[in-house]
């Protein structure tokens, strides 16, 4: 067995070994060294390895950065993590016993993974609470949600959420009058309602203002520890400010991973996607 292969989900499956405590469907299990186990994962569209025999692991609370050249696979790989796409192999656990690619992209946001997307999709006619209460009725919420009284108990919540994310002054102001970066950090915030576990960005800082950019790192940087972050990112100078443990993707496969500094020195990483930015 290599070294690679006592890091594997299904040698440290503790709950299938006889005698160990099972874990009850639905509730995350993080006994193990990670909270999300990707493995030899495949998603051909036509023909197409979008992703080719991926493997990655997330540990609980770290922030990872993932980069590489466009197409490289990076938003199919939240597409499968989120129950969007199902990979034609492979395997995706959430914890030791959650199996994404069997549960519905609801269960999945319910089972405590957010996703950002790249472009806002707040509600721009309610203001920057209203868009909280929406967010906090969850994946299946309406308008109706806003005609339900808030208990104590949530409004603290919303309001701890709009200042975690620097928007606590702006919280009766329209989401639609807010900057593209105060938009983006809004939307931070209705994900992190449902409260996950593994918060998942997809290109934050896109259009955003050198302030902007500043603030969103150390949004992102505070959040880590308490949620698993992962973040796609061209730019290599935020990822440089920002990064632990960088995963390079290049043709739906990992190509390098670790230290910042290790990664770019790395000549593969270079030649694919460093030297072209540089
Ligand atoms: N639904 C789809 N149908 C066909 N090809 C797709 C689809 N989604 C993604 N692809 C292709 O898969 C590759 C990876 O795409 P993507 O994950 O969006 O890359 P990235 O986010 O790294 O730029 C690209 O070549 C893209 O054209
Ligand atoms: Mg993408």
């Amino acid at each position: 067995m290599s070294l690679r292969d006592t890091f594997r989900r299904d040698q440290v499956f503790a709950p299938l070994r006889p005698g160990t405590r099972p874990v009850r469907p639905g509730q995350l299990d993080t006994g193990g060294k990670h909270i999300l186990y990707m493995e030899d994962i495949t998603v051909s569209f036509d023909g197409f390895k979008a992703l080719n025999d991926l493997t990655l692991y997330i540990k609980p609370g770290e922030l990872r950065c993932i980069i590489g050249p466009n197409g490289a696979g990076k938003s199919t790989l939240m597409d499968v993590i989120t129950g969007k796409t199902r990979p034609d192999t492979g395997s995706c656990f959430f914890g030791q016993t959650m199996d994404l690619t069997r549960m519905s992209e609801t269960e999945i946001a319910t089972a405590g993974i957010g996703r950002k997307f790249q472009k806002p999709t707040v509600f721009p006619e309610h203001t920057a609470l209203e868009n909280l209460e929406l967010a906090m009725a969850g994946p299946k919420g309406t308008w109706q949600a806003l005609l339900q009284p808030v208990t104590g108990q949530q409004y603290d919540w919303m309001a701890q959420t709009l200042e975690t994310v620097g928007l606590l002054a702006q919280k009766d102001q329209l989401a639609g009058a807010l900057s593209h970066g105060q938009k983006q950090w809004l939307e931070i915030a209705m994900v992190l309602m449902q409260k996950p576990r593994l918060l998942l960005v997809d290109e934050p800082i896109a259009g955003m203002t050198r302030h902007e950019v500043e603030r969103t790192a150390e949004l992102l940087q505070s959040l880590a520890g308490e949620h698993s972050v992962m973040v796609v990112e061209h730019d290599m100078e935020f990822i440089r400010s920002i990064a632990n443990t960088v995963t390079v993707l290049h043709q739906g496969s990992v190509l390098a991973e670790g230290k910042m500094q290790d990664v770019q020195n790395d000549p593969k990483v270079i030649e694919v996607y460093l030297g072209e930015s540089a």
